[in-house]
């Protein structure tokens, strides 16, 4: 069956593409893109007043699966990215049993090729058990299909093992993924350290432990000319650091989190547990740097971070409560909203740091629209708005900070390899 979009914008950064377009997919794939196309045996979806973009590619999601699957699975977790206009989704490996081993990154194909709605790209850890003390098999671990490695959640806090981490990704050509936070100055902080930190009486974690992690890491990637990408950053100087080892041509990409754009530490005195995450909510003049960081490019990509948590387990107090929120459902209006209704940034500008720079970094063929490319696109519209309903979200989790809030956007169609896995109602 073939599916024709009708009249949308098109809007694909890759090959600066703005313009009404009709596409016509077929076999999974685009076939033509051209301004007016008629084929009476294909199934039309009516896109004008709409914006096409490629399928958002999410490079930092926490599927919960295997062994948390109370919280999220695969299924699960593909509907809600499916709903958020993502085609493509990285899994960390921060999982039980944690992605450290090829059975693990084969049994996460197997269950997304059953179960998922839209492709899932297993994150493999960097050490261990994510446990700092020796490296995984990573050689392994590319073969049975890990486009990455990453001990997301913690920092490789020997240098000589991230060396030697960079050296073997480099061999390999797939890049590592730093939590950057120095745990011995973080220790068991549960928010920003700062004026609020204080006032609430809560233990705060300063942004220093972020930056000196940030710092050792560049430096790590500059001597083994390795490609290193550079988890949720959340602080002004990191920016800074970032955009400097740039300049000095260090291989480095990195990304920002779209709670880290909208939110400060001042909504931690709600005791939300919904704004507890690490890194934590950092202050004003840190959301300011990091729009700048996005705008003048020291900031490739956006990622949710999406980590979804049980609500007995986010209702235990802040201190208690784990660290995390989701994400994929929410991610694309709140950017919208902020960024281009703001005018931070352009729609196409924004639009490429969720599809082709994502895919530049994980060197994987997607994010484009083009005639012979894969179909994985979004179908969503600038002109409605929407709220964020608990009872309404996909994820098996509701752990978001944005429940209640009205959002432009909806994502009104996805489309993976052809075929819709999402529709509005
Ligand atoms: O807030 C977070 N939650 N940050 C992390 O680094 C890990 C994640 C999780 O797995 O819940």
């Amino acid at each position: 069956m073939s599916l024709l979009i009708k009249k949308g914008r098109v809007v694909d950064p890759a090959s600066s593409t703005d313009e009404i377009l009709d596409i016509l997919i077929e076999d999974g794939k685009i076939k033509r893109i051209d301004k007016d196309i008629s084929l009476k045996s294909a199934q039309v979806i009516d896109a004008s007043g709409k914006v096409v973009s490629p399928g958002l590619i999410d490079v930092h999601t926490h599927l919960r699966d295997p062994g948390r699957e109370d919280e999220e699975t695969i299924e699960s977790g593909t509907r809600a990215a499916a709903k958020g206009g993502f085609t493509t989704i990285c899994c960390m490996p921060n999982t039980e049993p944690p992605v450290d081993e090829p059975a693990v990154v084969e049994f996460i194909y197997k269950r997304a090729q059953e179960r998922g709605v839209v492709e899932v790209l297993p994150i493999a850890t960097i050490t261990k058990a994510r446990r700092g003390e020796a490296l995984s098999e990573m050689g392994r671990l590319k073969r049975a299909g890990a486009i990455a490695f990453s001990d997301d959640g913690n920092w490789v806090a020997n240098a000589h093992l991230m060396r030697r981490a960079l050296e073997y990704a480099k061999m390999l050509n797939l890049p590592i993924i730093s939590h950057c936070e120095d745990k011995t100055l973080s220790q068991d902080g549960v928010m920003n350290e700062g004026y609020f930190s204080t006032v609430l009486g809560l233990k705060g974690m300063p942004k220093e432990a972020e930056e000196i992690a940030v710092y050792r890491d560049l430096a790590l990637a500059r001597m083994t000319g390795s490609r290193l990408h550079i988890a949720h950053i959340s602080t002004a100087n990191s920016v800074r650091l970032i955009k400097e080892a740039k300049q000095r041509g260090i291989k480095v990409t990195a990304e920002v989190c779209p709670h880290h754009l909208v939110l400060t530490d001042r909504e931690v005195t709600t005791f939300n547990t919904n704004t507890k995450v690490n890194p934590p909510l950092r202050e004003e003049e840190d959301v300011i740097a990091l729009r700048e960081g996005l705008r003048d490019g020291t900031i490739d990509i956006i990622a949710t971070d999406h980590a979804p948590h049980s609500l007995e387990e986010k209702e235990l107090d802040y201190v208690l409560a784990p660290f995390g929120i989701i994400g994929l459902e929410t991610a694309l209006g709140l950017l919208v909203k902020e960024l281009v209704e703001k005018g931070v940034l352009s729609l196409m500008q924004l639009i490429a740091k969720l599809t082709i720079n994502p895919a530049r970094m994980l060197g994987i063929d997607r994010g484009k629209i083009l005639e012979g490319a894969k179909a994985n696109l979004a179908i969503f519209d600038l002109e409605k708005k929407w709220k964020v309903k608990k009872e309404e979200l996909l994820s098996k989790s509701t752990n978001s900070p944005f429940i209640g809030w009205t959002l432009p956007a909806p994502v009104e169609c996805t489309i993976v390899g052809g075929e819709i896995v999402y529709r509005r109602r």
